[in-house]
């Protein structure tokens, strides 16, 4: 075991979360790596030691679905606001989307944005590019060192203007993506269909009506569409913020046949219904929107029988100012990557007391580390165990607390998880063996969040 020579830091632990279940063991880091998961400390005496207690240590979380808004969107949210909420939240990596100004449909434009964040984020990033509706066909040459994946808008809105509306150009970008070896992900709704519904009613003017004017139906059927693009030409598809009942079970089915199609679930899908629009407003206004109790029912019944591939936050802040107008004009978009982890954790418990915690614990690091890095191809990313990242998430389960603006890291300085009571909270983020969120300091550690590739890690 030469490599303990290297050792610089020793994690002891009674809940390490492994792929292999939790156990009680000892993690041995050094050069920002795990070198070893051991039963006993073998460590000389001098090298720091971290005894994580009670806390389970889960594998650093990714979120696969952020929107940082750099370049040109600054106003709302930044790298330094973002990846300190991030590791507020547990989450050590984040995969950023494209619908920024202007937005990144270009190897080029991804690596400008990489420029731009390198020196001020905490977390390790990676992006999806955006498909250009001009040119889709470019899909079947891009280099999978520039992004992860390729990610479609179907609906448009205020914040996302680069919508592949035309039938003939999304076919021709499933072609592509089938040709290039692409992993696609969509915002799966039907545009076409929201654009009628807008011009026989009216645009939505009052939250109790925002819902029926996005209607479920708007997703199913461009759900339907994705399934047979995917069925025909056999690219690889991910399903963005799946938000009923219906998408759940046609995703499902065509996975079930072999499609390779995956779908991600919300925070905010699993925490909110409608009836929180109607007070909540601007807040809970998304992009799908949020739909009633027996939708919300039917997503939490899909992730305990592991049917989703990834949670995602979908975090995409808008300031005070853009959320209070009119209702016609605020964006759809909430803040989330710091609340994700700790509402679904307290969602589980909620929702199922009697199970035991442990199984909760591996669900999280399945939905929020070793499912997004193994569909998004991050080497070393989303497992404790030697080799990889030293990336760990101290969770305390049992704590509890409330949420307040004051906590929120956000630029936006806002959250609609506020006045929540949340069972667990993330004591420690530690990124490549070094301590990015201390909670009981509340203090971030440096900002030298490296651009993974897609041959980075072990
Ligand atoms: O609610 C949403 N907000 N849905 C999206 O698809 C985009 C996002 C944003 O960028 O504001
Ligand atoms: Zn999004």
């Amino acid at each position: 075991m030469a490599e303990l020579n290297s050792v610089e830091l020793v994690v002891s632990a009674r809940r390490l979360v492994t792929p292999q279940g939790v156990r009680a063991g000892v993690l041995h880091i050094g050069g920002g790596r795990i070198l070893a998961v051991t039963d006993t400390d073998t460590a000389p005496a001098a090298v720091r030691r971290m005894d994580a207690g009670d806390a389970y240590v889960l594998p650093g979380l990714i979120d696969s679905h952020v929107h940082f808004r750099t370049p040109g969107l600054t106003h709302k949210e930044d790298w330094e606001h973002g990846s300190r909420a991030a590791a507020a939240g547990g989450v050590t990596t984040v995969l950023d989307m494209p619908n920024t100004v202007p937005p990144t449909l270009s190897p080029e434009a991804v690596r400008e944005k990489a420029a731009l964040i390198q020196g001020h984020s905490l977390v390790d990033h990676r992006f999806h590019i955006g498909v250009d509706p001009q040119r889709p066909e470019l899909l079947a040459e891009l280099d999978p060192g520039v992004a992860t994946s390729a990610k479609i808008f179907m609906a448009g809105h205020h914040t996302a203007p680069t919508v592949v509306r035309d039938a003939a150009q999304l076919e021709k970008a499933f072609i592509a993506a089938a040709e290039g070896g692409v992993q696609l992900v969509l915002h799966a709704e039907d545009g076409e269909l929201f654009s009628l519904l807008d011009g026989w009613w009216g645009e939505p003017d009052s939250y109790a009506r925002y819902e029926a004017h996005r209607p479920r139906t708007g997703g199913i059927a461009a759900v339907a569409k994705v399934v047979e693009l995917v069925r025909r030409h056999g690219a690889r598809a991910h399903i963005l913020h799946l938000s009923s009942a219906e998408e759940a079970d046609l995703v499902s089915a065509a996975r079930a046949a072999g499609l390779p199609l995956t779908f991600e679930v919300t925070g905010h899908h699993l925490s909110f219904t409608d009836a929180d629009t109607k007070r909540l407003g601007a807040r809970t206004r998304l992009s799908p929107a949020i739909r009633g109790q027996a939708d919300q029912d039917r997503l939490w019944a899909a992730l305990r029988a592991g049917l989703p591939s990834t949670l995602g936050s979908d975090h995409a802040p808008h300031t005070v100012a853009e959320k209070t107008r009119s209702v016609r004009q605020s964006p759809p978009g909430l803040p989330g990557v710091q609340e994700l982890a700790v509402a679904v954790w307290t969602g589980m418990r909620r929702r199922w007391p009697e199970e035991d915690p442990d199984v909760a614990a591996c669900r999280l690091a399945r939905y929020l580390a070793s499912g997004p890095a193994e569909l998004f191809r991050l080497p070393g990313k989303g497992r404790l165990e030697a080799g990889a990242d030293a990336d760990l998430t101290l969770f305390s389960p049992d704590a509890t607390w409330m949420l307040s603006a004051a906590q929120v890291y956000a630029k936006c300085g806002w959250s609609a998880y506020e006045g929540w009571t949340m069972t667990g909270e993330v004591l420690r983020t530690i990124r490549a063996g070094r301590v990015i969120w201390d909670r009981a300091t509340r203090t971030f550690g440096a900002y030298d969040g490296r651009l993974l590739d897609s041959t980075a890690g072990g």
